[in-house]
């Protein structure tokens, strides 16, 4: 087999950080292995790099692509589209169809606005929970990423367990410099998945809240799911205090259903955000929500706006992917991939006597290093052996099995059979020499 080597990424690495400032445009891609890499084509379940490499990537670009690189039928539709016009700033009917797709599908769509990705939309649901509760503050959990914006750049990077302080009041690390310091009073924070310390909190603080923040499974650390009732009760909790009960879906959309992990756990939010798997990879999200929230936003108090929204590209590629979706169902079929390969995975560990913990559901799962046997929160997180999680993830890298640094893997509509049997073909070589 051919052996991976990343010169003609390096050299244009070095290249591009004499104009891109640490030579890439999101500060994901400066952690990737062994460095940021150019990548030159995609398709199906495949990926290319400069240097000829080529991965099944499970990656999916962070997660938005569901359909897998470069789908025909989106391409077309966009490409026919975009004839008409890029951006009109006024409406069209597309954009119509759009939101009457959403507003069928997903249980809580009453009321719709489209943003460009997760970050503003979330800042958009929190505005609406304010006006409409007229409270400052919303809480959170510890490790959700729901954005790197100001508010939102706080409680997820801990450098160590012992950094996290008390539970019932977590030390709150920033995650950038440049942060304004009032930001970290706009919320609480919280461990997830404990429902009797959010009740005590929410009882002692209900006054000044908003909102509650969540992502539905908490994707981007461990892929940790909700415990049994927890979701039920955030929503009971909301109910009895008049707060806003926000899902940050912008992962789990599209992606755990059709119709998102409200209707897969059965519990209804009255905001949320959609946008990774919506738009096939273009710039389009949306805040979806009860229309007893969104009206603050219907009747001109909360302001909304953005020159970029809802362009023609954007709106078509988010109308023809979830029309494919509707079409194919891959979702059946995108479980039972992924839990072949979870399964092939934890049998690969046991044979090389390796301590991988592989958790999640299917269409998104994490593998980490850990003598856990579940990992529950962030704070279990923060016990993963990262050194052997980086080998490993590298390891898969060399040999054509892209996922994501921090131990991420993502299904889509385009995998095939084969490309599971691959994977786990490769992580048993992998885990045994390591
Ligand atoms: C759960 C979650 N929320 C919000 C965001 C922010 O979305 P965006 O990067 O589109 O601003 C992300 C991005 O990875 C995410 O995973």
């Amino acid at each position: 087999m051919k052996k991976y080597t990343y010169s003609k990424s390096a050299s244009l690495l070095e290249r591009s950080q004499k104009v891109l400032a640490g030579g890439v445009s999101s500060e994901f891609r400066k952690k990737s292995y062994p460095h940021a890499i150019f990548y030159e084509q995609g398709k199906g379940s495949r990926i290319w790099d400069v240097d000829g490499n080529e991965y099944i990537d499970f990656s999916l670009s962070q997660g938005p692509l569901i359909l897998g690189h470069s789908n025909t039928n989106v391409l077309n539709h966009i490409n026919e589209y975009s004839r008409n016009g890029q951006l009109f700033a006024g409406q069209h009917i597309k954009e119509i169809e759009l939101a009457e797709k959403l507003q069928n599908l997903i249980p809580s769509a009453e009321l719709i606005r489209f943003c460009l990705d997760g970050s503003s939309a979330i800042q958009t649901a929190l505005r609406v929970a304010r006006a409409k509760t007229g409270r400052q503050k919303f809480l959170r959990f510890e490790g959700h990423y729901h954005g790197w914006l100001d508010n939102m750049c706080w409680g997820i990077s801990a450098p160590a367990p012992e950094a996290l302080g008390p539970r019932e009041n977590p030390s709150r690390h920033p995650w950038s410099e440049g942060l304004p310091l009032e930001s970290r009073n706009e919320f609480l924070l919280l461990p997830w998945n404990d429902l009797s310390l959010v009740r005590h909190t929410v009882a002692q603080n209900y006054e000044k809240l908003a909102a509650i923040i969540t992502e539905p499974v908490m994707c981007n650390n461990g892929c940790i799911l909700p415990g049994d009732g927890f979701l039920q009760g955030l929503r009971e909790i909301c109910d009895e205090y008049g707060i806003a009960l926000i899902f940050d879906e912008v992962i789990t959309g599209f992606r755990v259903s059709l119709s998102g992990a409200q209707q897969y756990f059965d519990v209804i939010p009255d905001l949320s955000i959609f946008a990774k798997a919506m738009g096939s990879g273009y710039p389009i999200s949306a805040l979806v929500g009860r229309r007893k929230w969104m009206e603050v936003i219907e009747e001109g108090r909360v302001i909304h706006a953005g020159t970029m929204n809802t362009s023609n590209p954007t709106v078509a590629a988010a109308l023809s992917t979830i029309e494919v979706l509707e079409r194919q169902l891959p979702y059946e079929r995108m479980y039972q991939l992924g839990n072949q390969l979870m399964h092939g995975l934890k049998e690969a560990a046991a044979d090389a006597n390796q301590n991988l913990l592989v958790q999640g559901l299917g269409p998104m799962f994490h593998t980490g290093f850990t003598d856990l046997e579940e990992v529950k929160d962030y704070r279990d997180t923060l016990k993963y052996d990262r050194n052997k999680l980086g080998k490993f993830v590298g390891a898969m890298h060399d040999n054509g099995i892209r996922i994501i640094g921090r131990g991420l893997w993502y299904i889509s509509a385009s995998h095939k059979e084969a490309d599971i049997l691959r994977a786990i073909e490769v992580a048993k070589k992998v885990l045994l020499e390591m």
